[in-house]
């Protein structure tokens, strides 16, 4: 870190979904203020509900002691109206992955923000230069690309817009490593690194499916214990959402132009009948038993 990078001691998470809970989660638990915000307030309380239960389960495991669990917990506060992130030095968007919902977002946003707060996005998929174009600092716009679930993946992928100056970057990487986070560095570019190379495997184990050169079993049994993946393609697919997997693969087909990433008709089928994966209790796998079975 240079003398000019801003030191963060506040976070703001906007969207209490998984990715949003999780980010509250390690941003706490590192010694941070978190205020999680989002529309709606049940969502709110499941966050919370969720946070507690995770970190409860480090404790169960010794890896957190009760009482740095309850100091985390009490450095998080949450509510709906976006006015209480006026404080933080940092607000790390995490809502719904639609592009005009992001854009509103920071519209609204912007003019609660201190004026030298760092604005990131948890964009899996949207270019990140186009996001900073709606707000009032493309030069402190960035992609924290945090995985799931985040507590336990131990990426952070940064993402700098053509804008995004050296501190905003070198801030925001020492934030993910005071979060317990390794970080990989990526140009504004479809699918950034991870989903870019991610999403061809995945959809390409669809095509496999989908041409009948194996069942479900046989590819996530070849690709785990062939390559030590800690799930198969399949698997890991219901476990990200299909819809999800669809939408980055047409980020990439649409974005560079390339019938290499065609997404397979099968993974369109599936998304067409609303079998999204665990989420939905149906994706390549059957949810509704004791144990998920599959279903080719
Ligand atoms: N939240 C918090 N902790 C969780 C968790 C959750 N949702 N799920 C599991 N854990 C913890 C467990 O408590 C356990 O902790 P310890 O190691 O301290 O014991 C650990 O994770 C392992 O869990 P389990 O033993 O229950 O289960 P597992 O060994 O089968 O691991 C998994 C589960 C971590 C999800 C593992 O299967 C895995 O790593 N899968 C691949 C996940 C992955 O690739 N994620 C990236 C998806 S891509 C993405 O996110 C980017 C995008 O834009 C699409």
């Amino acid at each position: 870190m240079s003398d000019t990078t801003p030191t963060i001691g506040s976070v703001g998470v906007i969207g209490a979904g998984q990715m949003g809970n999780g980010i509250a989660h390690v941003a706490a638990q590192a010694g941070l203020t978190a205020i999680m915000i989002d529309v709606n307030p049940e969502a709110l309380d499941k966050a919370r509900a969720t946070i507690a239960k995770n970190m409860e389960r480090q404790v169960s495991k010794g890896t957190l002691e009760a009482s740095a669990r309850d100091a985390a917990l009490a450095r998080i506060s949450t509510g709906t109206d976006m006015a209480m992130l006026g404080t933080c030095d940092i607000v790390i968007e995490a809502a719904t992955e639609r592009e005009e919902v992001k854009k509103s977002i920071f519209r609204s946003l912007c003019p609660h923000l201190k004026v030298e707060a760092i604005l990131a996005t948890n964009t899996s998929s949207i270019p990140i230069t186009r996001l900073a174009a709606v707000t009032d600092r493309p030069a402190r716009f960035i992609g924290m690309h945090f995985m799931n679930p985040v507590p336990v993946m131990k990426l952070v992928e940064i993402i700098r817009g053509i804008a995004t100056d050296d501190a905003t970057y070198q801030a925001v990487d020492a934030l993910a490593l005071r979060m317990g986070k390794t970080t990989a560095t990526s140009e504004d570019f479809p699918g950034f690194i991870v989903n870019r190379i991610l999403m061809p495997m995945i959809n390409e184990a669809v095509y496999t499916l989908h041409e009948g050169v194996g069942d479900v079993a046989s590819i996530d049994t070849g690709m785990k214990l062939g390559t030590n993946q800690p799930m198969g393609p399949l698997e890991l697919a219901d476990f990200i959402g299909l819809d999800t997997c669809l939408s980055i693969m047409q980020v990439l087909h649409e974005g560079m132009g390339d019938s290499k990433y065609r997404p397979c008709p099968l993974l369109v089928k599936h998304v067409e009948a609303g079998w999204l994966g665990r989420k939905t209790g149906r994706g390549f796998y059957d949810y509704s038993g004791e144990k998920p079975r599959p279903t080719r």
